[in-house]
């Protein structure tokens, strides 16, 4: 296993400046557009309204370890078929589509081998996405998605929770979807781990508190780059155990502790720096004040609140967070904000904003201090 170490030394080598990035986005953007518009609206829109079919088709690649069976090179429909136990002709027809959308190559002789994006399809292997695909392709992912619309209408999310209960709680009850959901976002925390490592300085802390932070990916990257620190991570009794293992599974475990409890009633009282990443979105505004307010009254004199969230940039510029705020509606009822609106969430909770730094990827840092 590569360590956690070489994880950060890697991760500072591989960033470009922001302005670059967000020179090349505006490039692709334009270009993106220039494609939409060299075919007539309907096809367009036709092709917009079809892009679910994508989804479904990357989706039951990853489902049946087609990209693992092409680890070592091209073979024919009908042999990867006797591999993942499927129909050779269905197969054959999902190759096809999965060729044209850009996961397979197709040679001339009917052979199919990985690309580039394909190969991110693997399982176990640096930069894999495979769990991400698996989480969006599930049903139980798909189907809150196609009840949008009634989620417009209410404003309410298209997830059923009975009354007093969380998602959180619902996905308990389901603990295969749970576990695609917790192993999506430590692929999504490495994902985009070098933009934050190249972003901000986790040295100066003696004890970093990860409060909602899963299982425990992000803490042990942090650790990884702080290596004088310790570490803290508050997570719900459920993933106690999965939390303890990938912890230890990072050899980083006998640095931490694991505090279990809700992050509306408790938190650790010992750290200097609190990190919570994608937690806040999750909630409406009185929910986020209450989580903030209740971290900050365990906080120490001079600790550090440090959010990272997507930021909506002001106007039209194009942002990955203006879908993901959907998807918070959906599931969540929860909201992607704007600069102003994490300044005034967090003056409500008792925080003074003192910076917020964008970084390379569709995170930034909200950086507060305790205000009075
Ligand atoms: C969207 S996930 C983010 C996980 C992690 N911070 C990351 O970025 O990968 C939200 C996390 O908050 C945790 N959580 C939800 N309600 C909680 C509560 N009341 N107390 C503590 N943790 C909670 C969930 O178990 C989940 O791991």
């Amino acid at each position: 296993m590569v360590s956690i170490t070489d994880d950060y030394r890697c991760a500072m080598t591989r960033v470009p400046p922001v302005t670059v990035v967000r020179a090349a986005t505006a490039v692709r953007t334009a270009l993106q557009s220039l494609t939409r518009r060299m075919v007539p609206p309907e096809v367009g829109l036709l092709e917009l309204a079809s892009g679910f079919m994508a989804t479904h088709v990357v989706y039951a690649a990853a489902k049946l370890g087609i990209a693992d069976v092409l680890a070592d090179g091209s073979l024919s429909a009908d042999e990867i078929a006797a591999e993942v136990g499927s129909d050779p002709d269905a197969t054959h027809r999902l190759l096809r589509a999965g060729a044209m959308f850009g996961i397979f190559t197709e040679r001339s002789d009917g052979h199919y081998g990985l690309s580039a994006l394909g190969r991110r399809l693997r399982s176990g292997t640096p930069g894999s996405m495979l769990p991400v695909v698996l989480m969006l392709g599930d049903p139980q992912y798909q189907g809150p998605w196609g009840r949008l619309t009634h989620s417009i209408e209410t404003g309410r999310p298209a997830v059923e929770v009975a009354p007093g209960k969380q998602l959180w709680d619902y996905l308990d009850e389901f603990p295969a979807f749970a576990a695609t959901f917790n192993d999506a976002m430590t692929c999504l925390t490495d994902l985009d781990w070098p933009a934050v490592a190249a972003a901000y300085d986790f040295t100066p802390y003696s004890t970093i508190a990860d409060i909602g932070g899963g299982h425990g990916q992000l803490l042990a990257l942090m650790l990884g780059a702080a290596p004088k620190s310790k570490g803290v991570l508050q997570e719900r009794e459920s993933l106690v155990g999965a939390a303890e293992a990938h912890l230890r599974e990072a050899a980083i475990l006998d640095r931490c502790r694991i505090d279990s409890g809700s992050f509306f009633e408790t938190a650790p009282s010992d750290a200097d720096l609190y990190v919570m990443r994608r937690v806040i979105h999750d909630y409406d505004d009185d929910q986020a004040i209450a989580i903030l307010s209740n971290v900050r009254r365990h906080m120490p004199r001079g600790s550090t609140l440090l959010l990272l969230d997507s930021v909506v940039p002001p106007g039209s510029a194009p942002h990955f967070a203006k879908a993901i705020d959907l998807d918070m509606l959906i599931f969540v009822g929860g909201r992607e904000r704007t600069e102003r609106q994490f300044g005034s969430l967090l003056d409500r909770a008792g925080f003074r904003l003192t910076r917020v730094v964008a970084t390379v990827s569709t995170i930034s840092l909200i950086e507060a201090v305790p205000g009075r």
